[in-house]
């Protein structure tokens, strides 16, 4: 319990945008207290888009196992449409920019299953396509998403 509890509040501080600028409080504090000491953590609720990024991070660390184990790569995850529409920590995020990177990057994902022979190469437009938009956008991420590259 103490170990899962700990693991949770080491990605919601390992992945927020900016790791440093904890005063842009738009994110709502919430106060756990462990179960076993005394110490207090504070967590950050993620936003819904925030929630989805990381499940495209742990859909793609499994996808790139199953590429370099040449494993079957299944089919483009439906779940990633929600780039269009989830809701951000910081709502003007969305603008021309966003909307546009969420195209290339769509279609950068689903090209690794329409082309499962090129699949590597693919993959790593793909993860390309996440650091474009996150050159502008994210950048606290960038190291984690960069471990991605198959090399
Ligand atoms: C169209 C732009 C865009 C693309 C493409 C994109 N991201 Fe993001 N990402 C963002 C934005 C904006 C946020 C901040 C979301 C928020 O806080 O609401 C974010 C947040 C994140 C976070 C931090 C989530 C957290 O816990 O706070 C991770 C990790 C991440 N992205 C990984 C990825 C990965 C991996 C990909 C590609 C598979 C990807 N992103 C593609 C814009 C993008």
């Amino acid at each position: 319990m103490k170990k899962l509890l700990l693991i949770v509040l080491t990605v919601a501080f390992a992945s927020s945008c900016q790791q440093k600028n904890d005063n842009n409080v738009k994110n709502e504090a919430v106060s756990v207290k462990d179960s076993v000491g005394d110490a207090k953590f504070q967590m950050y609720e993620m936003s819904e888009m925030a929630a989805l990024m990381e499940q495209m991070y742990a859909y793609n660390t499994q996808l790139k196992e199953r590429i370099t184990t040449n494993q079957d790569l299944g089919s483009y995850p439906e779940a990633f449409n929600k780039l269009h529409t989830a809701v951000l920590t910081e709502a003007s995020d969305r603008d021309p920019f966003f909307n546009d990177q969420a195209i290339k990057f769509i279609e950068a994902q689903k090209m690794i299953y329409t082309d499962p022979i090129q699949a590597k190469d693919n993959f790593n437009k793909m993860v390309n396509q996440c650091l474009e938009c996150h050159a502008k956008k994210c950048g606290g991420p960038i190291p984690r998403i960069k471990k991605l590259i198959i090399p």
